[in-house]
């Protein structure tokens, strides 16, 4: 028999290691993958290059439906596009990370990525891992499975700073901390754990292990278990 698509909905805050797993489980089962925040980056990446007023809700919705976002999702080699431009490397920007929480908080900004969003999971075939903030609770409510990821603000923190080469830890903290507490505390879809998600905290787990854990659980899902 073939096997039904699996939906698997990863959420959590910054620093917890949800790229890396799950682009690691989405290649290791053979699905798709999906970076949520991504899109988000990449729409504020096109309102700062075009000069929106990203202190005003009511500019920013006015255009949230203009620029095209464009994500390939497979798990190895993720790409995403605004209007034909490859941004993978622009939406990483320290412009583009501290403006993304105001952008993401505007309702129609959110209607349409999730649209976009929800697009995207129902085509894929085998299945796909869909990694943000809203997943489980908003995007994808009746996903397979649900993780959430959390680590202590120290172990998020000194796993992004090791990204950003160079930065220093106590600043890189005070950054995160504030992004997550404007992405948890927004009106629209804020971050939350899902009542059926499945938590798991990787403050003292490897990467391998956390990606272990979720593959396992994706597994006994299939099995019907
Ligand atoms: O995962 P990330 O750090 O690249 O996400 C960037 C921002 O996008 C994050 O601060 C909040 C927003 N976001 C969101 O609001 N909803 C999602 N599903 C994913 C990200």
């Amino acid at each position: 028999p073939t096997a039904q698509p699996v939906i698997v909905a990863i959420d959590g805050p910054s620093g917890t290691g949800k790229s890396s797993t799950s682009k690691a489980v989405a290649a290791q089962l053979g699905l798709s993958y999906l970076d949520t925040g991504a899109q988000y980056r990449a729409i504020t990446w096109w309102m700062v290059t075009n000069g929106i007023d990203l202190t005003d809700p009511t500019a920013i919705a006015a255009v949230a439906g203009k620029p095209e976002i464009v994500s390939g999702t497979d798990p190895l080699a993720p790409t995403i596009t605004v209007d034909g431009y490859d941004v993978a490397g622009p939406i990483r920007t320290q412009e583009v990370t501290s403006k993304v929480s105001a952008v993401s908080a505007v309702p129609e900004v959110r209607t349409r990525i999730t649209e976009l969003q929800r697009s995207i999971a129902a085509g894929a075939e085998e299945g796909i891992v869909v990694e943000g903030r809203d997943i489980g609770t908003t995007v994808l409510p009746d996903a397979d499975l649900k993780i959430f990821l959390t680590a202590s603000p120290e172990a998020r923190a000194a796993r992004r700073s090791g990204e950003l080469k160079g930065s220093d830890v106590a600043a890189t903290r005070a950054a995160l901390i504030q992004r997550d507490a404007a992405d948890s505390s927004r009106k629209t879809s804020p971050l939350a754990k899902a009542g059926d998600a499945v938590e798991v905290d990787t403050t003292e787990l490897t990467l391998a292990q956390v990606i272990e854990c979720v593959v396992t659980l994706v597994e006994e899902k299939r099995a019907g278990k």
